[in-house]
């Protein structure tokens, strides 16, 4: 075989394997019968992998212990967060991004990770935060009316201020509510520096999608920069922006990234999660889309029991036939030390606990509160 074949046949295995592992912001999948392999995630986006001596210097900056999802290594990658670092040292502050998609009434624990984490930023760095609810979004994707994406948004906002969010340091607006004005302006300024032909290649849009979803893109890119935010940052053009996401929201801010500097802004930096599996398996992600993939903040402990009984991966077959026949996936507690039962019954105590202590803090969230974080007002201690 010439050498030129073997490219050939190269490409084709990778074209293959390309196939075969599926994460961007509407479909997560693994290869077939695989978990996502997120060494491989990091090389195909072109991110950074999140080491130790990051996490080391976040201790040391902010002079309190690393977040649990920081050392057990859940945010794995990044893009310039050592910028971001760099500057804070240097006395300059800088603001947090980051969003949710409402498309079911409540979100499921995966929807925690980031909002968590984003928490835990904001007080560990004690900056400002906007968080844009892209109900446009779920409008144009889900086929949700109008009404019914915006009730949703809301609904959504009492889970996410429920994760304790600061009010004096938090801006939580709408799309349909909020864009306009220099956010607008911005939105045309990022929609002017992307063909069509390059959001194909990213998003892989077809002739068939509709215009709404093409010109979506560029909503998700306008927080990135700060005149975006006139009541918050007027005057602070200079700002630099973090967002902490799961690593599906990558595709929408490598098309930010590459038009900033076009645009006179800094890239935004990127602080990225691996997914909370489905219920069934490391071969995907906990989805708002399939419930019996996920536990959602609104299940009651029955739900939840049911669930990891009936749905949850444990290496064992699906039923006594099964198992008699094929035995047991170990894989998972190879070490043997565990049964599948104990297993579950930890995890159904763990995940009972996190919800009910979710659900005391959403019940005292008030529409008033909401109205509250939504205000368009200006933070005059948003970075003290
Ligand atoms: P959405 O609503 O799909 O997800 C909200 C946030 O949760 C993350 N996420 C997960 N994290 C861990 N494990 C999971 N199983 C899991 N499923 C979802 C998502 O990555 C996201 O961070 N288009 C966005 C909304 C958005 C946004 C943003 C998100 C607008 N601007 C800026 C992050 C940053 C969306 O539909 O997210
Ligand atoms: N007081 C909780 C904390 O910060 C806030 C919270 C709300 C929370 N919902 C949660 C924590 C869900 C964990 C899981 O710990």
């Amino acid at each position: 075989m010439s050498a030129k074949d073997g490219g050939v046949e190269e490409e084709r295995q990778q074209e293959q394997e390309q196939e075969e592992q599926v994460v961007n912001p509407w479909e997560v999948s693994a290869k077939q019968g695989g978990k996502i392999d997120y060494d491989k995630l990091i090389d195909q986006f072109g991110c950074q992998r999140l080491d130790k001596s990051i996490v080391d210097r976040v201790h040391r900056l902010t002079s309190r212990p690393p977040h649990i999802f920081l050392r057990r290594g859940v945010f794995f990658a990044h893009r310039d967060l050592n910028e971001i670092l760099d500057a804070y040292e240097r006395g300059e502050k800088f603001y947090l991004y980051t969003g949710r998609g409402a498309s079911s009434e409540a979100l499921h624990v995966g929807h925690l990770v980031p909002f968590m984490f984003t928490k835990y930023l904001q007080d560990a760095f004690k900056v400002p935060l906007v968080i844009q609810l892209t109900d446009d979004e779920k409008c144009m994707w889900k086929n949700l009316s109008v009404e019914e994406s915006k009730r949703l948004a809301r609904e959504n906002a009492k889970d996410i201020i429920a994760c304790g969010f600061d009010i004096s340091k938090t801006f939580i607006f709408s799309d349909f509510n909020y864009v306009g004005g220099t956010f607008y302006e911005n939105m045309v300024r990022i929609n002017k520096c992307v063909t069509y032909n390059k959001a194909v290649g990213i998003f892989g849009f077809t002739g068939e999608d509709h215009i709404g979803k093409i010109s979506f893109p560029a909503v998700q890119a306008a927080p990135s920069f700060p005149s975006s935010f006139p009541h918050l940052f007027s005057g602070k053009h200079n700002l630099r922006c973090l967002i902490p996401c799961a690593i599906d929201q990558d595709p929408y801010f490598r098309m930010t990234r590459d038009v900033a500097p076009r645009i006179g802004f800094h890239k935004p930096a990127l602080i990225e999660s691996s997914f909370f599996p489905a219920l069934q398996g490391e071969t995907g992600k906990m989805s708002a889309s399939d419930p019996n993939s996920a536990i959602y903040v609104t299940d009651s402990s029955k739900d939840i029991k049911n669930k990891i009984n009936k749905y949850a991966f444990s290496g064992g077959q699906d039923s006594i036939e099964n198992q008699r026949k094929y035995g047991a996936n170990l894989e998972e507690y190879g070490a043997g030390r565990m049964l599948t039962g104990e297993v579950k019954m930890r995890l159904i105590e763990l995940l009972t606990e996190l919800v009910e202590r979710h659900r005391r803090a959403r019940a005292a969230v008030t529409d008033e509160m909401v109205d509250a974080f939504m205000a368009v007002r200006p933070l005059p201690n948003m970075f003290a």
